[in-house]
C-alpha cells in the first residue's frame, strides 16, 4: 500500500478534494495508494475537522514550538515517515501547507514532494499571487501542481489549470475560480503519478 501524507495549514479544500477523488474513483483498490494522514502545522486548521471526520489520522506539529526551521523540518520528517511502508515511501501532498522547507527535508522526499500553487508558474511564486495577476493586468490566470525542489515554486510542472480574469475581478474572487481548478488537477495529477 502506498500512503499519501498529506500537509495542510488552513481550509484544507484541496485536501478534501484528494480524499473524495480517491474515494470516488477508488485509489485503494485500483492503485494500492490511500490517504493515510494529514498533518496540519496549525491547529486550528479547519482541514482538520474533515479528515477527522473522514476517520484519517491526523497529526498537528506547531511550528511556534520549535527552536529553528531545521528542528521543525527534522519533527515533521519524523512523522511522515511513520507511513512509510516496506519498498513503498510515502508520498507526500501539500495542499495549502504554507511554511518554507529546509534543503534537508525537499532533498529527502525529492521526487515524492507535490505543492499546489495558485498561479500559472513560473509566474507569481511565492504569496498574494491574484492581486499580482490583477496588478499585472493578465488576461488569464491558473494553478500550478509540481514537484518540490529547493528552489521556492520552481519544481517541474506536472499540471497546470488556466481560468480567465473577468471585468470586476478581485483578488479573492479570482482565488474562488481558481480553487474549483485546483480541485481539479491536484488529484489528477496525484492518480498521474500513482499510475507510473
Ligand atoms: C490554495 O489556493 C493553494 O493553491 C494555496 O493555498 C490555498 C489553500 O487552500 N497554496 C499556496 O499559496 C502555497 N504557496 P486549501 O487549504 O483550501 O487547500
Amino acid at each position: 500500500m502506498k500512503n499519501i501524507v498529506i500537509l495542510i495549514s488552513g481550509d484544507g479544500s484541496n485536501m478534501a478534494a484528494i480524499v473524495k477523488t480517491a474515494r470516488r474513483e477508488g485509489w485503494h483498490e485500483k492503485l494500492g495508494a490511500r490517504v493515510a494522514a494529514v498533518i496540519s502545522n496549525k491547529a486550528q486548521a479547519q482541514g482538520l475537522v474533515f479528515a477527522r471526520e473522514q476517520g484519517i489520522a491526523t497529526e498537528v506539529l506547531d511550528h511556534k514550538s520549535f527552536a529553528s526551521r531545521e528542528a521543525f523540518d527534522a519533527a515533521l520528517s519524523k512523522l511522515i515517515d511513520r507511513y512509510d511502508e516496506p519498498g513503498q515511501p510515502a508520498l507526500v501532498v501539500l495542499a495549502g501547507f504554507m511554511r518554507i522547507l529546509t534543503p534537508r527535508f525537499v532533498s529527502r522526499y525529492a521526487g515524492r514532494l507535490l505543492n499546489i500553487h495558485p498561479s500559472l508558474l513560473p509566474a507569481f511564486p511565492g504569496l498574494h499571487t491574484q492581486q499580482s495577476a490583477l496588478d499585472a493586468g493578465c488576461k488569464f490566470a491558473g494553478a500550478s501542481v509540481h514537484q518540490v525542489t529547493v528552489e521556492l515554486d520552481r519544481g517541474p510542472i506536472l499540471a497546470q489549470a488556466v481560468v480567465p480574469v473577468l471585468p470586476g475581478d478581485t483578488a479573492d474572487v479570482l482565488a474562488a475560480r481558481v480553487l474549483t481548478q485546483e480541485h481539479l488537477i491536484y488529484p489528477r495529477a496525484i492518480a498521474g503519478l500513482l499510475q507510473k
